[in-house]
């Protein structure tokens, strides 16, 4: 079994001694670009984050692309051979991580830490009046993998949630929305909206002026998905009118978050960059040496992705 790795956002060698121990006897590299009249040297599985077009052109045998994230939009960029299949990261330690922001971020506002932060700052002792919890109720866009953990998360400090998907889901004391026609119904019902889509041609923008104007008067959103979800200008916007009351994002559509861009100084919105859940290298080489051990015993793995779904 030969496994080539290429993937621009980590280091290869523990990935390598990682594989190497899980799959004993695996033929495993790092991904060099062929110099120009040289034979590449081809694998049958690849493991890769965000790998250049030159990659998927030399590597002409690849079965399978496993990638190390659950977002699987850059790959879907590519000029892919349709069949070669795509499985994505299937949690391997993010929900946890996941929900672990989300819920900070929820009960930040919800708590109102954030006037806190600045009262501590001003030395002011200033007493705020709780808010009800049942008026602050938590929508979260994608109900998937992760989404559903989140939903789950939020639901045992007891926020009315509410999910928004493709399909009807049913878990424990949350509504379930589906499709274009119910996402007014779901905007209107949110006070705290949560983005854990996939970035595909039906959610990018998902985010602007139309869709935030319908979530209720003080509004908070939290992106943990991807950068493109946003139309930057139309938050901007809605914060600055105060229809919005505050903003926690993660993602963005240039990473790094360019120097000038006008979220960074902004004083309702809060930055991480691009950490609410990161690969955890021991938990995903656990994953995809299990999927590839199910590949070769002919069994049904989980985490391929549709490639015309887009996720
Ligand atoms: P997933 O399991 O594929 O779930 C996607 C969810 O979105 C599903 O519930 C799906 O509905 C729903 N959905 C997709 N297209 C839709 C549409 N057009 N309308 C309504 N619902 C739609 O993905 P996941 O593992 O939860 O991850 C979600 C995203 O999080 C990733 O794609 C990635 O971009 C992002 N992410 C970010 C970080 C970070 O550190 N910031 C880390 C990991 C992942 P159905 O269930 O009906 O199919
Ligand atoms: C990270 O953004 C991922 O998609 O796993």
């Amino acid at each position: 079994m030969k496994i080539v790795f290429c993937c621009t956002n980590t280091k290869a060698d523990p990935w390598l001694e990682g594989f190497r121990q899980a799959l004993p006897g695996v033929d495993i590299w790092e991904w060099q670009a062929t110099p120009a009249g040289q034979a590449p040297k081809l694998a049958d599985h690849a493991v890769v984050w965000s790998p250049p077009q030159q990659f998927i052109d030399e590597q002409t045998q690849l079965q399978n692309l496993f990638n190390i994230g659950a977002g699987v939009d850059a790959l879907l960029k590519l000029n892919l051979p349709s069949s070669l299949n795509i499985v994505r990261l299937n949690d391997a330690g993010m929900s946890v991580q996941m929900s672990e922001y989300v819920c900070h971020a929820v009960i930040r506002y919800f708590r109102e830490f954030n006037h806190y932060e600045k009262d501590t700052q001003e030395k002011r002792w200033s007493y705020r009046k709780p808010g009800l919890r049942s008026e602050f109720s938590v929508g979260v866009l994608g109900a998937g993998v992760l989404g559903s953990k989140v939903a789950q998360a939020l639901q045992q400090f007891e926020f009315p949630v509410n999910v928004w998907s493709r399909s009807p889901k049913q878990l424990a004391g949350v509504k379930s929305f589906t499709g274009p026609d119910q996402l007014p119904a779901f905007l209107k019902a949110t006070r705290v909206l949560v983005n854990l889509l996939p970035l595909t041609p039906d959610t990018e923008n998902v985010l602007n002026r139309a869709n935030l104007s319908q979530l209720q008067a003080g509004a908070f959103l939290i992106n943990v998905a991807r950068g493109k979800h946003v139309v930057d200008q139309d938050l901007l916007d809605l914060l600055d009118q105060g229809h919005m009351a505050g903003a926690t994002l993660d993602v963005f559509r240039v990473e790094p978050l360019p120097q000038d861009h006008a979220f960074w100084n902004h004083p309702k919105i809060v930055i991480t960059p691009h950490t609410s859940a990161r690969t955890m290298r021991e938990e995903s080489i656990a994953q995809i040496a299990g999927k590839i051990k199910a590949v070769y015993a002919g069994q049904f793995i989980e985490g391929r992705v549709d490639k015309i779904r887009g996720y």
